[in-house]
């Protein structure tokens, strides 16, 4: 039986690594619990179901051997994503799988977790689930989830676009759960904030990118590293979905950014030649305060060593 209580207390810092398509592996992963934070994968990254068995099967052992190894944290908990949109066709052997391996953490996205939020509980296992409005917290609430991810403007991916400050006030009126929150989360001080705003965890997806553990294309990290705040474009045109993007990829595929501005809600550009996530490059605004290249480990321990500086809540 897992708690997110407990799991925050072996925790270096309340951080969650998130999960990222074409992003995210087992190495990342698990660099960051060896760290002493949750690690993630999204279980669609993985092309086959074979695949995404290779990356669960010993990832208990593994993490054992993080508990047991010198690193005074770590090894507490990793969480997959699963999507359950009804567009995602193998949610269903997925979630089987999930299952199987008990993860610790399922973190549901693009919908209401529903029957899964019972099936992840049944075997003492956590859920938390993406909201990005009132509404969606309400669902997923009333679903029986563990947690809500509060995806706020400014987020790598598909994001929210409410003003953290003003949406965690939305969520305190329907959920007195924990709320991990997300969106240009880069540094120990955001954390901390994070934290005094009366986040459980925050949630880091871009600042993880540019790491040697990421499969991040090496154009994909350079161009985070070179990029500020404002080279960031918030478009649902190219998969249909609310997502921020680093400018310059999607003119280098061939995309009119005035145009897209311009391009009504529900219509999806077509970019021929490229694919979309893997010659797009998301990124959310927090671009501006990466600089370099870094092993995972190395950035986790950046963002610790700040976190113990500016925490406030004790
Ligand atoms: C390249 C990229 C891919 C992502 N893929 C996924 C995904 O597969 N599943 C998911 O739930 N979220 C995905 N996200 C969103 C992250 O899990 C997280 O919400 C976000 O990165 C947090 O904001 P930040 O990037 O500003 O830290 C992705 C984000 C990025 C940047």
């Amino acid at each position: 039986m897992f708690d997110l209580a407990s799991i925050r207390t072996s925790l270096a810092a309340p951080v969650i690594v998130a999960p990222m398509f074409l992003v995210s592996c087992p190495a990342l992963a698990l660099a960051a619990c060896r760290e002493g934070l949750i690690g993630s994968l999204p279980a669609h990254s993985a092309r086959t179901r074979d695949q995404l068995r290779a990356s669960l099967v010993g990832m208990p052992e593994r993490l054992t051997e993080v508990r047991s190894s010198t690193a005074p944290h770590g090894g507490a908990a990793y969480a997959v994503n699963l999507v359950v949109h009804p567009t995602n066709e193998r949610a269903a052997g997925d979630l089987e799988l999930l299952i199987e391996h008990r993860v610790p953490i399922v973190i549901t996205s693009k919908g209401a977790p529903g029957d899964v939020v019972r099936r992840i509980h049944d075997y003492g296992g956590l859920v938390l689930s993406d909201i990005a409005n009132q509404r969606h917290a309400q669902k997923a609430a009333d679903a029986g989830v563990d947690g809500l991810i509060a995806v706020c403007a400014g987020a790598g991916g598909h994001t929210g676009t409410l003003n953290p400050f003003a949406f965690m006030n939305e969520i305190r009126e329907v959920f007195d759960g924990p709320v991990i929150l997300a969106g240009g989360i880069t540094t120990g001080r955001d954390v901390a904030a994070a934290e005094l705003m009366g986040a459980s965890f925050a949630y880091l997806g871009t600042r993880f990118i540019p790491t040697t553990e990421s499969l991040a294309e090496e154009g994909h990290k350079r161009m985070i590293i070179a990029s500020h705040g404002s080279d960031i474009f918030f478009t649902a045109a190219v998969d249909g979905a609310p997502a921020n993007f680093l400018a310059a990829s999607l003119v280098s595929a061939g995309m009119s950014l005035e145009a897209l501005a311009v391009t009504p809600p529900g219509k999806i550009v077509s970019v021929k030649d490229h694919k979309r996530w893997k010659d797009i490059w998301s990124a959310g605004h927090g671009v501006g305060s990466i600089h370099a290249i870094q092993p995972a480990a190395e950035v986790c321990r950046e963002i610790i060593a700040q976190y113990e500086k500016y925490r406030i809540v004790r």
